[in-house]
């Protein structure tokens, strides 16, 4: 990006002092402070205190939208129109949560159903895990693949599941650090702009956006989520993808496993088993989810149905769905994770063997519920961010930047919300050593509230978000 006139509104004192006293930003100011960001001319402590300035005083959907299409050109372009791929290219973003990993399922099923899926996720953040985190718990894996091995794969196999590297939107990853140490994450216009400018730069057609709510979630309240969904709809549609975002629930884990080797373990059990069938270890089905789905297939189902249809592959999200459990059925979306996983440098025996690559931790204990609660009825209430910061403190997760994650470590048979057997065990806990245990069976417990009378979680799936009519859907 070529340096901009410094003309007197493009000081960045100045833009700082416009965004505090909430004055319009033209787009020419917002695309010049964002070029100080992107090239380091604007020093960290104008970085932060123009994040500041945002996060209280907010920005209006044009200078949201302007801020995305700024951060997105801060670096390359992906442009697929070269490739000859005969799918749309289409992607899924979650705002975040504790055992979803809808990611690791769903782009190689969308890619079983014909679309192309450079899916750029990232790590965890703060008590969330992160794809990426969970991506590197298999030996060899390559999250930042050269940009021709990116191509190559999302051509052949259909799926690449990535990290940005320094080439996609460089401006949202100062930021983001930036955001980070001041308090300035939790920003409506700066988490849109962060996650659609990644999302743009990556060169898709169609987009799906899971915005969790409830006490796992970064936004945990309805209005909040509802709200951020709709500021990722409209501008994602302003810059011209066609993006919808479902509200999902995210009062307890989404499936009964948090933890990187543990997720990736799963997914592949997901994967090889398809969909709706319980599994064999006898993980309870949900009861809101419907049928004999449990929460986290039902999920990867709806977003995918949606997606298919957003971008044109099936006439109904009905359609789509049947679509999608066929190609999960049958065995074609566990032989993309498979070809995914080999073609990024991982083994090419993962899917048969996960036990083999996968490393376990050395310790596992069964987390009982407290004394005097094992006769309890029901599970009434998960606190989920603390379930979350659980594997951090495992080492699952990072408490700096730049920590090693131990992709051992993390919890499984997680009890979700419901009647539960008198006397069964909340979680099982896998550590680095005994003492990292028992520190994590007492907050495991501490994070459930039992009692006899069974209180209903939310339901899994709420409103659907959206910006562009169905009538105005076309491919
Ligand atoms: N994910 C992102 O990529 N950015 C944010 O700001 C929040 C979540």
């Amino acid at each position: 990006m070529g340096s901009p006139a410094t003309t007197p509104a493009a000081l960045p004192r100045e833009t700082i002092r416009r965004t505090r006293e909430g004055l319009p930003l033209d787009d020419d100011e917002i695309a010049a402070f964002v070029a100080g960001i992107a090239d380091g001319r604007i020093g960290d402590a104008q970085v932060g205190a123009w994040a500041m300035a945002v996060r209280c005083r907010g920005l209006d959907t044009a200078a949201t939208a302007a801020l995305t299409r700024a951060m997105r050109d801060s670096g390359e372009r992906l442009d697929w129109s070269a490739e000859g791929l005969g799918g749309p290219v289409v992607d899924k973003h979650s705002t975040g949560g504790v055992g979803d990993g809808t990611s690791l399922v769903l782009g190689p099923l969308l890619a079983a159903c014909g679309a192309f899926v450079p899916m750029v996720s990232g790590r965890g953040l703060g008590h969330t895990g992160g794809t990426l985190d969970k991506l590197e718990a298999i030996p060899g894996y390559q999250v930042l693949p050269e940009r021709a091995t990116l191509r190559r794969v999302v051509r052949e196999v259909g799926v690449a599941i990535v990290g940005a590297g320094p080439g996609l939107a460089p401006a949202d990853q100062r930021l983001y650090a930036v955001r980070d140490l001041t308090a300035t994450v939790d920003s409506l216009p700066l988490i849109t702009a962060s996650i659609l400018s990644k999302k743009l730069a990556a060169g898709l057609q169609a987009l799906v956006l899971d915005v969790k709510l409830g006490n796992g979630a970064f936004l945990a309240a309805p209005e909040e989520a509802e709200a951020l969904a709709r500021s990722l709809v409209e501008v994602a549609g302003r810059a011209g993808l066609p993006a919808d975002a479902l509200l999902s629930a995210m009062d307890q884990p989404l499936a009964p496993v948090a933890g990187n080797a543990l997720e990736v373990a799963d997914a592949i059990a997901r994967l090889r088993r398809g969909p709706g069938v319980p599994a064999a270890d006898g993980t309870p089905d949900d009861p809101t989810a419907g049928g004999n789905l449990d929460r986290h297939d039902s999920l990867v189902l709806a977003l995918g149905a949606r997606l298919l249809w957003r971008a044109g592959l099936d006439d109904t999200p009905d359609a789509a769905r049947r679509r999608l459990h066929a190609a999960w059925a049958d065995g074609r979306a566990a032989e993309r994770f498979a070809r995914m996983v080999a073609a990024l440098g991982g083994p090419a025996d993962l899917l048969e063997r996960p036990g083999q690559h996968l490393a376990a931790a050395p310790v596992q204990r069964e987390v009982p519920p407290l004394p005097g609660q094992a006769a309890a009825a029901a599970v009434q209430a998960i606190d989920t961010r603390a379930l979350g910061d659980v594997v951090v403190a495992l080492g699952g997760g990072r408490l700096r930047p730049g920590d090693r994650v131990d992709p051992r470590v993390g919890l499984d048979r997680l009890a979700p919300i419901g009647p539960r057997p008198a006397g069964a065990p909340l979680a099982r806990v896998h550590a680095a050593t005994a003492e990292a245990a028992e520190a994590a069976v007492a907050a495991v417990q501490a994070a459930y509230r039992l009692g006899d009378a069974a209180v209903a979680p939310l339901p899994l799936l709420g409103r659907i978000v959206t910006a562009i009519p169905p009538s105005g859907h076309s491919r």
